[in-house]
């Protein structure tokens, strides 16, 4: 019988932590932690993802603020506003919230940002610290993913985790901390050009799915008894529903489910706790900014 990694709990509980922490060090008479997004254009999922975690700032005691910028921002406005926000003592972290229009670049937008406000953990020096091990802010997918099998007493050591997508954001961080010292997992990184995936994924202890294909999992790729972590969200359309859509992941859930020792539910598994570490990132660059310990 599986086990869920319930994403939606586990996220309240750690929450109410922050939250508790705040309300510790405002009543020592600090400011609240501030975390601030960039949002640019109109982006339907990426409005989502600014509204998300506005909520849950405000949620914990965060002040939160968004800054809209028009879809046809020039690349040199856009670092006006990032240069503002690194200097911005108020400001403890920001994000920017990706994708970006075509005609920006962005690795060259994500590394104007400021190595100590940089909460995503996307700029080259973040990245850079992470693969060496050093202090540094961890991306938040993947560092959800690792809270959960923390939290949950998930056992790591010697499995084969095999990662399935190599994104910046989830797959190539995830393998990294999944091999490292403390999960020490024996890690395979699939992609679009790999060869018999299937056989692959059938070898995996822990299947880690980041591929953005709905479903595309299915009971014939997954051993027995296997830990699956699906990364993947979509929205498909539903008449049945209310909203008219519901949500899906890239794991076949009807069929795989039964399968596993442990899996995570779409929605309520994953994404509550990509911005939860992203609350996490932002109360770290919070203490460090005010020197608080
Ligand atoms: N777009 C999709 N996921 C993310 C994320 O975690 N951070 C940012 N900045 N943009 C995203």
């Amino acid at each position: 019988m599986f086990q869920q990694l319930d994403g939606k709990a586990l996220s309240l509980q750690i929450k109410e932590e922050i939250a508790n922490e705040v309300r510790q060090l405002t009543a020592q008479g600090h400011r609240p932690p501030h975390l601030a997004a960039v949002i640019v254009g109109n982006d339907g999922a990426s409005q989502t993802y600014v509204a998300n975690k506005e909520k849950s700032s405000h949620e914990v005691g965060f002040i939160s603020s968004v800054y809209r910028l028009p879809e046809n921002i020039s690349e040199k406005e856009l670092l006006q506003t990032i240069d503002f926000l690194n200097n911005d003592n108020e400001i403890d972290g920001f994000i920017v919230q990706l994708p970006l229009p075509k005609h920006i670049n962005e690795q060259h937008i994500i590394n104007a940002i400021s190595p100590d406000k940089d909460v995503d953990g996307f700029t080259a020096i973040n990245v850079g610290r992470m693969v060496l091990g050093e202090e540094a802010f961890i991306p938040a997918t993947p560092m959800g993913i690792c809270t959960l099998l923390k939290r949950y007493n998930v056992e790591t050591a010697g499995k084969h985790c095999v990662v399935m997508g190599r994104s910046n954001i989830v797959g190539t961080p995830v393998a990294n901390l999944l091999s490292r010292k403390g999960f020490d997992c024996t890690v395979t990184i699939c992609h679009s050009k790999t060869k018999n995936m299937a056989d692959l994924t059938r070898q995996a202890d822990i299947l880690v799915v980041a591929i953005g294909k709905p479903e595309m999992v299915t009971a014939d790729m997954v051993k027995e008894g296997a830990v699956v972590i699906d990364v993947g969200i979509h929205r498909i359309p539903d008449e049945s529903k209310k909203s008219g859509y519901r949500i899906i992941g890239d794991v076949k859930h009807d069929e795989v489910d039964k399968l596993c020792s442990w899996v995570t539910p779409v929605p309520g598994g994953v994404g509550p706790l990509t911005i939860v570490s992203l609350l996490e990132n932002t109360m770290k660059a919070y203490k460090r900014q005010l020197k608080i310990k």
